[in-house]
């Protein structure tokens, strides 16, 4: 048996942040990141319209980029205050994952991060609170999704928490909030949708319900993003519908290794002077995957599939993944996105010696491929890497190097 969940109730649209006035319910408290939302009125807003519906709310600021573990115990602090029967999480895909984490421990007061973190293990919740999520990036769509990545800076690791349990009860994706990201933001998180729904394709847990939600964001993805990326705010629109598809499809038939190993090299070189951004990581690795996972014939003619929804041609199966593997790469150009971790410079882009030198990767790369390896998404990859696979692979992710093996 498998199970498809999406929210009870999506909004879309320009203007589709006004169904907040038809919220029912006594409290709300409003959680947002660190100051975007609150700078182009969208925080304002959201207030206005939860305060037309009857609400008293109350806003749960300052929420940084890749949630801490830390920050998500103080937010379900200040819930278990003010008592919400309302979460309503408004900004990137940091501040509605922790907010979604604040839900389970405010919820469930004694439940741990290490117990939150067991796949598929969260107890029943609604309890106290409905969820609503309002996203203002194109990539995540962690508001349809029933994921959460909080990191342990501790440990230096990113941690998914996943259930159908915390897929939001309502999504709201209004492209007028996506229209302020910066070019960087929309190349990342754009490549980061295009990453679920080329993983959640070949997945061994794809279905029927689940493919044409992956093939049709991808081909919105190829026609709208580098687009998007350069100023054009009907792409730009579109790709706000095309990244919640994608997260359609992956939500109900999960990842694979990409994202393992963008998870556990986000912040594995946080002392080097900066995070692998969640979307870059993911643009550099995909294009490695492929070719990983292309040796496993399942996964081979479904990327054949994807070439020829995507019109690249080639004349048999070895032949479309090259060229979709040349394609990706050569939207990470247009992206300005760099091909390998070497080549990640300050502030994302491409450089000759990006901020992790070699021997300090070398060092820690035993380490990051067994946590790759352990990562929730491995399960679901159409190929299991070994351990010695798994640091070949980081190896070209590193380099830019080819996969032969
Ligand atoms: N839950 C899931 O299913 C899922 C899936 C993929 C990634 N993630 C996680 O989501 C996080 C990344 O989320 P993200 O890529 O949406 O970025 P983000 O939420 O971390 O935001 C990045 C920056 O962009 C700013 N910003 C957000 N929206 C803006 C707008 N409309 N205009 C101007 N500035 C804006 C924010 O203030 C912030 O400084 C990572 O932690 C990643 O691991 C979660
Ligand atoms: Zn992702």
């Amino acid at each position: 048996m498998a199970r498809f969940t999406l929210p009870r109730d999506l909004y879309h649209g320009k203007g589709a942040m006004e169904a907040l006035k038809t919220f029912e319910g006594k409290k709300a408290i409003v959680c947002v990141g660190g100051g975007s939302m609150k700078r182009f009125g969208f925080l304002d807003k959201a207030v206005g319209y939860l305060q037309q519906a009857g609400m008293e709310v109350k806003i749960f600021d300052g929420i940084e980029p890749d949630p801490s573990v830390e920050t998500v115990m103080r937010g379900a602090a200040a819930m278990a205050e003010f008592e919400p029967d309302w979460i309503v999480a408004i900004g990137g895909g940091s501040p509605i994952d922790a907010a979604k984490a604040m839900w389970i421990k405010y919820e469930y007061p004694d439940i741990t991060f290490e117990e939150m973190c067991k796949v598929f293990g969260i107890p029943k919740l609604r309890q106290k609170a409905r969820f609503c999520a309002i996203s203002s990036t194109s990539g995540t769509a962690t508001e349809v999704t029933a994921f959460s990545i909080i990191t342990d800076y501790d440990k230096g690791i990113k941690y998914p928490i996943a259930d159908f349990e915390i897929t939001p009860d309502v999504a709201i994706v209004d492209p007028e909030l996506a229209e302020t990201m910066p070019k960087k933001l929309v190349a990342h998180t754009g490549m980061d949708a295009m990453t679920h729904a080329i993983e959640a394709y070949v997945s061994t847990a794809n279905c029927a319900y689940t493919d044409p939600l992956a093939i049709f964001a991808i081909r919105m993805i190829q026609a709208d993003l580098v687009g998007s990326y350069n100023g054009d705010m009907a792409k730009r629109d579109a790709m706000h519908d095309a990244q919640c598809l994608a997260g359609m499809a992956f939500s109900n038939a999960l990842l694979g290794i990409v994202h393992s190993m963008a998870h556990k090299t986000g912040a594995a070189f946080a002392d080097y002077g900066a995070h692998i951004i969640h979307g870059a990581a993911n643009a550099m690795y995909l294009p490695k995957v492929i070719a990983f996972n292309a040796k496993d014939p399942t996964a081979k003619a479904r990327y054949g599939v994807i070439a020829d929804e995507m019109k690249l041609g080639g004349a048999n199966d070895d032949e479309k993944v090259r060229l979709l593997i040349e394609y990706l790469r050569g939207m990470n150009d247009d992206l300005n996105i760099p091909h390998g971790i070497k080549f990640y410079g300050a502030d994302s882009y491409p450089c000759e010696q990006g901020f992790v030198p070699e021997d300090v990767f070398l060092a820690r790369l035993p380490e990051i491929a067994k946590n790759a390896i352990g990562d929730a998404c491995t399960g679901s990859n159409p190929r299991q890497p070994s351990q010695e696979e798994m640091e070949k692979l980081l190896k070209c992710c590193y380099y830019d190097t080819e996969v032969d093996f």
